[in-house]
């Protein structure tokens, strides 16, 4: 038995940070700040629009909402400026988010992040009709630029049929949820007590974390247990309880040269092209482990994550949608990385229960982003507006694309090569052309920006 979960102040965090906007179609506009004091005044109306998780969470119940979804960010640059002296943001403690993503791109093996447009606040919005947004988007940009501000860039975004990415694979698959109420409810809904992993996955197969992993004020992961709440997380300043920060990044994917990368080996291998593809990701397409389904795709089910790879993972039943019973044979482990390689990229960036460089499965939990990317698709390529909402950018999202990602020895030292598709070297077949650091203030907190001198 561990703690309870905490209630979510649902009314205060942004919805893209919790439980996540997931609509089709998505719009990110970046506006640079020209004149402060005519910006305060366009966010005191925009912040009346934001919306939250609690309306975010109702509509996935309820019926459906109409109209355009929104959330605003900020840059540190913009927060200093707009927040002023009260804020006294020197103290926000993450020196990733306070440096850039401009200065920090050489850590991440960006090219050219000094010359990518940058943006004081970034709107992300959100919608399932294509032209409610288009119209929301063109409205929003008018106002603000009535206000001073000026439009660095806009990306947009649109789901593809299965939630695929642009290489094929089902994306999401193992995104985490927190663990938290609100209304006295849990967020997600839960595997029956006594099922297997019933206290690490919801009901459709998503990892839990404690909300501190995304949300300031809130207890995170524990580093020594998989299931305990550590300390509660803390940015700095009090004004960050119920934010986030983000990392976006504009991932452009050369599908061609992926395509003919596997092409080769699966020619050399003797095998097919979907069969090292799979073993690139560590997914086949259809999203199926490829630790569970080694031979060929095994189609997406709520088991999706019910796979470890030190671990045997023993048969076990699950209730999928509508109470039909899935079952799920037993699992071996795979510690020498004979079904799912070391250098897979699911594998990089999560060796699971794997004794890894960082210690062992606390510490992979912990690393974990909230990751709300979409495709997009634009005159110069295709590729992911990858988003992912974190409360420590350097100490995780760092050790992760710096440490994991781009390494060759780890997480785990026989992987010996860097991560199969976004770790560059001989397989440059993701490049970032674009992107920032953000903070995604609480309600109260922005209120509070509008009002600050
Ligand atoms: C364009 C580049 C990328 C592509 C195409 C891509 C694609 C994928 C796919 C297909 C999955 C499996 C679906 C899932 O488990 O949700 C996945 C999982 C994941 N990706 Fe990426 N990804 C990219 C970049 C990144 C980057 C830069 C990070 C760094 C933070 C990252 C972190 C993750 C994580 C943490 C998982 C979950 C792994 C697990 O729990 O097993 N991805 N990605």
């Amino acid at each position: 038995m561990h703690a309870a979960e905490p209630p979510l102040r649902a009314d205060q965090i942004q919805g893209n940070v919790i439980p996540g906007f997931n609509t089709d179609h998505q719009r990110l506009v970046g506006f640079a700040i020209h004149d402060v004091a005519r910006a305060r005044a366009w966010l005191a109306d925009q912040a009346r629009g934001v919306t939250t998780l609690a309306e975010v969470h109702a509509w996935r119940r309820g019926p459906k909402r109409e109209g355009t979804w929104r959330n605003l960010c900020f840059s540190y640059a913009a927060l200093e400026r707009i927040g002023g002296p009260d804020f006294r943001c020197d103290a926000i403690r993450d020196p990733w988010f306070k440096r850039g993503a401009a200065k920090v791109g050489r850590s991440l093996g960006d090219r050219d992040a000094h010359a990518w447009p940058r943006a004081d606040v970034l709107a992300i919005l959100g919608d399932n009709d294509p032209r409610g947004l288009g119209r929301a988007c063109a409205d929003l940009i008018r106002e603000a630029e009535r206000h001073g501000l000026g439009k660095a860039y806009e990306e947009s975004g649109t789901r593809r049929k299965e939630s695929r990415e642009p290489f094929g694979f089902r994306d999401g698959v193992s995104v985490p949820t927190v663990r938290g109420t609100v209304d006295g409810r849990v967020l997600a809904r839960r595997r029956p007590a006594g099922a297997l992993l019933a206290d690490r996955l919801t009901a459709t197969g998503k990892p839990l974390l404690w909300p501190g992993q995304a949300v300031f004020g809130y207890p995170g992961q524990s580093r020594v247990s998989a299931v305990a709440p550590g300390e509660t997380a803390s940015g700095g300043r009090s004004w960050m309880v119920d934010g986030s920060f983000l990392v976006y990044r504009k991932l452009r994917q050369d599908v061609d040269a992926f395509r003919a990368f596997a092409e080769r080996a699966a020619h050399d291998l003797g095998t097919q092209r979907e069969h090292v593809e799979a073993m690139l990701i560590g997914r086949w397409h259809d999203g199926s482990p490829v630790v569970r389904h080694p031979n060929a795709p095994g189609g997406y089910d709520a088991g999706a994550n019910d796979f470890r790879y030190f671990a045997d993972t023993p048969a076990h039943v699950l209730h999928g949608p509508g109470g039909v019973p899935i079952v799920v044979p037993p699992t071996p482990a795979d510690p020498h990385g004979e079904r799912c390689p070391h250098l897979a990229h699911i594998r990089k960036v999560n060796p699971r229960d794997a004794p890894s460089d960082l210690a062992g499965e606390p510490m992979a939990l912990a690393l974990q982003p909230f990751r709300r990317g979409i495709p997009y698709a634009d005159p110069d390529g295709q590729g992911l507006l990858f988003l992912a909402y974190t409360t420590a950018i350097e100490e995780r999202f760092g050790a992760l694309v710096r440490g994991w990602v781009g390494l060759d020895l780890a997480p785990e030292a026989p992987s010996r090569t860097a991560d199969a598709i976004a770790g560059g070297g001989d397989r440059p077949f993701v490049e970032a052309v674009g992107g920032g650091f953000f903070f995604a203030p609480s309600r109260d907190t922005l209120a509070a920006l509008t009002r600050s001198r």
